[in-house]
């Protein structure tokens, strides 16, 4: 049985697995990383946030050691990157945005291939590609090539081969861009049994819902610099928590609605905004206690309600948050057209 806890895990102490300091990298002009800190304690998962065009990926490649940086340091499971890359390669494991695997081999073949590359025997490959099979629930299409395979699959094959080096730290560089909701749920569970064994992970995502459901801890990456930086809880205070999107029966009501979610002053609520063009009433909230309150207080208040809706901050949300630009309204995504 793998146990599920994350309890007896505290991201602010015990030793760090990674650690990186001033890490640079241009390309030309290109500031890819511009003086990167960073610290990932054993057995947590450290979440780095970031647009398109960031520096995550770069950031991922040195760590790996593909890519010698500028200047600053990195240190993972205890090997300098640019010192020790052999033995850094023999202790990491790396699943890419973009799948690794070779098409025309099975993925039983594609399992083997890789053991042999990290100089294990043909037998220990061998026993290690069918219990990873097994694993990510891949041994019924074991001997068929990859190229049949589905998305999803396809990225179990992928962090399957991630694996096989028993690694102790993992970098994942966008595991579920691309996915469809029901392959990254699968994703997702993966990497959780991985951390729940103990794994050491770099996920680097442009999902805000990945980060909550995966990171112990966050960094948010923009043009190459960590621009913030704390717990998912912290960091979602920050930046207003999730939005509580109302829509009122009567369109003609949403002004009054604000109104006495302002007047009631329910602590911890922001201001609640009223969008007619939208018909939507918006309210941040912090937690499932302030939102019971809001809706309790609307009832109570006599409002009728055709949709409620909570969404998450967007990544545009979190980077005007931090960089303290005005945001003037929650962008985060509408809920679907509602029928009263
Ligand atoms: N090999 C390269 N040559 C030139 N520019 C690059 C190279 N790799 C990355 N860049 C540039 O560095 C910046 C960061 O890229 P990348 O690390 O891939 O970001 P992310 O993974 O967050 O999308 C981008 O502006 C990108 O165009
Ligand atoms: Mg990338």
């Amino acid at each position: 049985m793998v146990d599920m806890t994350r309890n007896d895990k505290n991201p602010r102490s015990g030793p760090n697995a990674v650690e990186v300091r001033g890490l640079v990298k241009h390309y030309g002009g290109t500031k890819a990383l511009d003086g990167v800190d960073l610290d990932v304690r054993e057995g947590t998962v450290l979440g780095v946030l970031g647009p398109n065009g960031a520096g995550k990926t770069t950031l991922v490649r040195c760590l790996s050691t593909l890519v010698t940086p500028d200047a600053g340091h990195a240190v993972v499971a205890g090997y300098d990157v640019v010192r020790q890359p052999r033995q850094l390669r023999r202790t990491i494991g790396l699943t890419g945005q973009y799948a690794s695997v070779d098409e025309k081999l099975s993925g039983r073949e594609n399992l083997y291939m890789i053991g042999r590359l990290l100089d294990l025997s043909r037998r220990t490959a061998r026993s290690r590609a069918d219990e990873l099979l097994e694993r990510f629930s891949l041994t019924e299409a074991a001997r068929r090539p990859a190229m049949d395979y589905s998305g999803g699959m396809r990225r179990r094959l992928d962090l399957a081969a991630s694996m096989i080096g028993n690694p102790s730290v993992l970098y994942l560089d966008e595991p579920t861009t691309g996915l469809d909701p029901r392959t990254r749920n699968e994703v997702w569970d993966e990497v959780q049994r991985m951390v729940a064994e103990g794994a050491t992970v770099l996920l680097t995502t442009q999902y805000m819902e990945e980060a909550e459901q995966l990171a112990d801890e966050l960094t948010v990456i923009d043009k190459g610099r960590i621009i913030a930086g704390g717990g998912v809880e912290e960091l979602k205070a920050k930046v207003g928590g999730r939005t509580l999107q109302i829509r009122p029966s009567d369109p003609a009501q949403l002004a009054a609605m604000a109104q006495s979610l302002r007047d009631a002053g329910l602590d911890g609520v922001g201001g609640a905004q009223a969008v007619p063009d939208e018909g939507l009433l918006y309210v941040p909230i912090l937690s499932d206690a302030q939102l019971t309150a809001v809706i309790g207080l609307l009832g109570a208040g006599g409002f009728s309600l055709a949709h409620v809706a909570t969404a998450l901050p967007s990544l545009d949300e979190v980077f005007l948050a931090i960089t303290g630009e005005k945001n003037t309204l929650p962008t985060g995504p509408v809920p679907q057209e509602v029928s009263a």
